[in-house]
């Protein structure tokens, strides 16, 4: 798409090719980060950019740890806290962390589709639970795919693709189910909450973490979406406190961080995390695309659920097959993500994280593609 995209706009011109498909955030960091990033250029400290303990500069590490205790009334130390290349580096680290080969990991769909490759990386077998069409996880389903191999479920809240933020009672479902299971099989699942997207959250909402409701929880985050700073490669891995050995778990972190070949997060990131404490993330502008986006589609006649977080939104498609309708879309120079890749089909993402030109321009383009399907 990426590909297509750039060949489509080399014809057409950039503002006549409505491309959706990216994920990168479409704001500039605050202007927080680049003080903080001018403070900590010029500071000459020897071996500031030197190797460092592999989970991270304990300053950075104690800031988070901080804010999270504060956060969550838990008592998060230095020693939970993983200092990661993104969320995604999160992720691997924590499945490196976690996995012995064959034990298997559930996935709500619709999914991120990395997370696929990131438990295949580590000897993982991935098992798929379907969300209802409120893109909520189902507990009957839920409890039905686990079995005595299952070691992680990941829940991702505010949601790429669906932009829905899971509510707090679901959450509660899913920890109280978890409890029965580890009780069932003997053995400990343990939650993996990946949450880039937790301060991208509209209308005055909170996103609760999975965190609050069950002890054996790995938060992966990072500073890709809420600073948009995809590129600078800057997150964390927290272990809760009161997780199953918690101790045992940080120290495999560690190792694993290394082992993957990441050896540390960047240092000079992880710097400027010391001084950027506080920022507002660009909640507002997001929202407005949103806000646009959402009307304008569902005055055409798209069947689209209103995402309360994240950048991106996920109709229904009109067709049943949801690629057939990607490929309508595309004739109309419209780029978007089928469903099948998050493996929902019969619906399609779109990153509004666009330019509010393309959003007005696109709309005539989205009317023609629904009339085609007529
Ligand atoms: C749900 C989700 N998880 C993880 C990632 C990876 O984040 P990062 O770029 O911080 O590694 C992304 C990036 O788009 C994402 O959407």
């Amino acid at each position: 798409m990426f590909e297509e995209g750039l060949r489509l706009k080399a014809i057409h011109g950039e503002y006549n090719v409505y491309d959706y498909t990216l994920g990168n955030p479409y704001v500039d960091p605050p202007e927080a980060f680049f003080q903080a990033l001018e403070q900590v250029v010029g500071d000459r400290k020897r071996l500031a950019h030197a190797y460092m303990q592999n989970s991270g500069l304990p300053a950075t590490r104690e800031r988070i740890a901080a804010e999270l205790a504060r956060e969550t009334g838990r008592p998060y130390t230095v020693n939970h806290v993983v200092m990661t290349v993104g969320a995604a580096g999160a992720m691997n680290v924590a499945l490196k962390s976690l996995l012995e080969p064959g034990d298997e990991v559930l996935v709500i769909a619709p999914y991120f589709p990395e997370y696929a490759f990131y438990i295949q990386n580590h000897g993982g077998v991935k098992v798929t639970t379907q969300a209802g069409d409120d893109f909520l996880p189902r507990l009957d389903d839920l409890d039905r795919c686990i079995g005595p191999r299952t070691r992680a479920l990941i829940v991702n809240s505010p949601c790429n693709p669906s932009g829905r933020v899971f509510p707090a009672e679901v959450l509660a479902g899913i920890a109280e189910l978890l409890r029965r299971k580890n009780v069932e099989f003997g053995r400990t699942i343990y939650l993996l909450s990946d949450e880039p997207y937790r301060r991208l959250v509209f209308d005055g909402m909170r996103s609760t973490s999975p965190s609050l409701y069950y002890e054996h929880t790995l938060i992966g985050t990072s500073h890709s979406k809420d600073l948009s700073l995809a590129g600078e490669r800057i997150g964390f891995l927290a272990i809760s406190p009161d997780a199953e050995d918690a101790g045992e778990l940080f120290a495999a972190a560690t190792f694993c961080n290394r082992i993957l070949g990441y050896v540390n997060a960047p240092a000079l990131m992880q710097r400027v995390l010391q001084v950027v404490s506080s920022f507002d993330p660009p909640v507002a502008v997001y929202q407005a695309k949103r806000d646009r986006l959402f009307q304008g589609l569902t005055d055409i006649g798209y069947d689209v659920h209103r995402p309360e977080g994240t950048f991106f939104m996920f109709p229904k498609s009109p067709l049943q097959d949801d690629r057939a309708f990607v490929d309508v879309l595309r004739r109309h120079r419209v780029l978007v993500t089928p469903g099948a890749g998050f493996e929902f089909p019969g619906y399609f993402r779109l990153s509004f994280a666009v330019d509010d030109v393309i959003i007005e321009n696109s709309l005539p383009a989205f009317a023609e593609a629904l009339r085609e399907t007529k």
